[in-house]
């Protein structure tokens, strides 16, 4: 049986599109926002391929958002995602840090699905 708390917790998230996987860079990424008001969820999603991974916009090393520019996540070859504050660099596959500030410690992972070719990711509707 689930807890009030739970409950809550449930009926706050939201399913939202973010547009088609075709229209983002290979490799790219797109941000996003769920929820309204001063303190949305923010997220970004990776492409990679046809595969797509979806991570909330928080450090692990002291919780900045990753990106000072809108879109920008990953490193100049592409090959990982960095945090522009100080650095901390993460796995496009798993967001886990394994360079910088914050090594060992991990982006949180959004619940994504592509259908008919849309994505769409699932989240709280606040921080
Ligand atoms: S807040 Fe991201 S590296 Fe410091």
């Amino acid at each position: 049986m689930m807890t009030w708390l739970q409950q809550r917790m449930i009926e706050s998230e939201q399913e939202i599109g973010i547009g088609r996987l075709d229209e983002i860079d290979d490799p790219g990424c797109r941000e996003f926002e769920i929820g309204e008001g001063d303190w949305p969820f923010r997220g970004f999603v990776v492409r990679q391929g046809d595969a797509v991974f979806a991570y909330q916009n928080f450090c692990a090393h002291v919780g900045h958002p990753l990106n000072w520019s809108p879109n920008k996540f990953l490193t100049k070859d592409k090959s990982a995602i960095i945090c522009a504050s100080h650095g901390a660099t993460y796995e496009i596959e798993t967001g886990r840090c394994f360079a910088g500030p914050g090594s060992g410690g991990s982006l949180r992972q959004v619940e994504l699905s592509i259908r008919d070719g849309i994505i769409y990711v699932t989240g709280p509707t606040s921080m």
